[in-house]
C-alpha cells in the first residue's frame, strides 16, 4: 500500500499519541449544564488568550462564523466580506439561510479588502437599502494562499467600523499561523475586532473544534443559537482536551510548516510547467498555476504517493501541517521534479 504524503489540507492531521492520551484522560461533565471542567478550562484559556471577556467552544469554524453573523445582525441587513473568503465561498449561503442577511462580497487583493472599498460599500441610510451591520475579515486568508492581513489594514477597518457603528468579525481559523509569522499576539489581533473565531482542527492538529470569542452579551446570545443549531455537546471535554493539548504544544511549531511551504514553493517554482507568486507564500499554504492541466498533474502525483488539490484546470494548492516532516517535504519536491 502506498504511504501518501497528504498535502490536501491542514485539516487532515491525526491526533498524536500524546494528544490521544490527553483526550483519553480528560475530566468531563455535561457541558449543556455548564459542568464540563475541560470545556470550561478551554473557554477560559481562549478568553485570556484573546483578551475577550467570554468564549464558546463550537463544533467547527463554519459554526463559529455563522454564530458570529447571527449574533451581530438582524434579518434583512447586509454584511461585507471578501468575495473569496470562506464565509462567502464555502459556507453554503449560511448568512442568508441562518441569519436572513445578504452578503456584499468585495474583491480584495491577496484576500485583503482595502478600507476605502469597505467604506464605499457601507449603505447610506435610505428606505430602499438594507442596513450594513457587519464586516468580516479572514486572517490568514485561505484561498489567497494563507496570506496575512496586515495589522495596519485591520486597524483602519476597525476605526471605520467603530465610526460607522458596525461590528467587525475576524475569521481567524488560521490566526496562529499569522501570529507566529508576524510576532503579533492573538490578543493584539483580537483587540481590533468585536469577535474572533479560530480553529483547533487545522494547523494546531486537534481532531475537532473551534472557538468563538467576544463580549459577554455576544457569547450569551451565541450560546443560545449554538443550542438551536444542535451544537450543545454534553461531555465535550473529550474533544476540548485535544484543543487544550494543541494550544499547549502545537503553536510554535507552525513555523516549521511555513519553512516547509517556502522551501517547497522555491524548489517547484523552478520547474518549467509551474508559476508561483512567491509574495503569496507567507504561511503554510502554497497556491500555484500550472501550464498543463492541473487534474492530470494531480492524478499523476497521486499515483506517485502525493495528495494535493486542484482548483479548476490550471491552479493547484498544497498545505503544510504537523503530519508533514521536512523529509516528506523533500520527497514531495522530488515527486514533482520526477514529472
Ligand atoms: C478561513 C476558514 N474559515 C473557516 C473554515 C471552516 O472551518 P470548518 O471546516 O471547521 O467548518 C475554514 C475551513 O477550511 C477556513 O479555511
Amino acid at each position: 500500500m502506498i504511504k501518501y504524503i497528504d498535502l490536501r489540507s491542514d485539516t487532515v492531521t491525526k491526533p498524536s499519541k500524546a494528544m490521544r492520551e490527553a483526550i483519553a484522560t480528560a475530566v468531563v461533565g455535561d457541558d449543556v449544564w455548564g459542568d464540563d471542567p475541560t470545556v470550561n478550562k478551554l473557554q477560559e484559556k481562549c478568553s485570556a488568550l484573546t483578551g475577550k471577556p467570554a468564549a464558546l467552544f463550537v463544533t467547527s469554524g463554519c459554526m463559529a462564523n455563522q454564530l458570529a453573523i447571527k449574533c451581530h445582525t438582524n434579518p434583512s441587513e447586509e454584511i461585507i466580506a471578501e468575495w473569496d473568503s470562506h464565509i462567502v465561498k464555502y459556507e453554503v449561503a449560511g448568512p442568508s439561510f441562518i441569519s436572513g442577511v445578504q452578503v456584499m462580497p468585495l474583491k480584495g487583493k491577496s484576500g485583503v479588502m482595502h478600507v476605502d472599498e469597505v467604506e464605499r460599500h457601507i449603505r447610506p441610510d435610505w428606505y430602499h437599502y438594507p442596513k450594513t451591520s457587519l464586516v468580516c475579515i479572514e486572517n490568514t486568508h485561505n484561498r489567497a494562499g494563507g496570506t496575512i492581513y496586515p495589522l495596519d489594514e485591520i486597524k483602519k477597518i476597525s476605526s471605520l467600523t467603530k465610526k460607522q457603528n458596525l461590528k467587525l468579525h475576524l475569521d481567524g481559523a488560521r490566526i496562529f499561523n499569522a501570529s507566529v509569522e508576524t510576532g503579533i499576539s492573538i490578543e493584539e489581533y483580537s483587540s481590533f475586532v468585536d469577535s474572533i473565531s479560530f480553529c483547533f482542527s487545522k494547523g494546531l492538529g486537534a481532531p475537532i473544534g473551534s472557538i468563538l470569542c467576544g463580549d459577554v452579551d455576544f457569547i450569551t446570545k451565541a450560546h443560545k443559537f449554538r443550542k438551536i443549531l444542535g451544537g450543545g455537546m454534553r461531555q465535550s471535554g473529550i474533544i476540548a482536551a485535544g484543543a487544550l493539548y494543541a494550544l499547549d504544544n502545537n503553536i510554535d511549531r507552525l513555523k516549521e510548516d511555513h519553512q516547509n511551504a517556502r522551501h517547497f514553493a522555491e524548489e517547484i517554482s523552478r520547474l518549467p510547467f509551474i508559476e508561483i507568486d512567491m509574495d503569496s507564500v507567507q504561511t503554510n499554504i502554497v497556491i500555484f498555476i500550472t501550464k498543463k492541466n492541473a487534474s492530470v498533474i494531480r492524478e499523476k502525483l497521486e499515483k506517485k504517493g502525493l495528495l494535493l488539490t486542484n482548483d479548476g484546470v490550471n491552479k493547484m494548492r498544497v498545505v503544510f501541517h504537523l503530519d508533514v516532516s521536512i523529509e516528506q517535504t523533500e520527497q514531495a519536491i522530488e515527486i514533482f521534479k520526477s514529472l
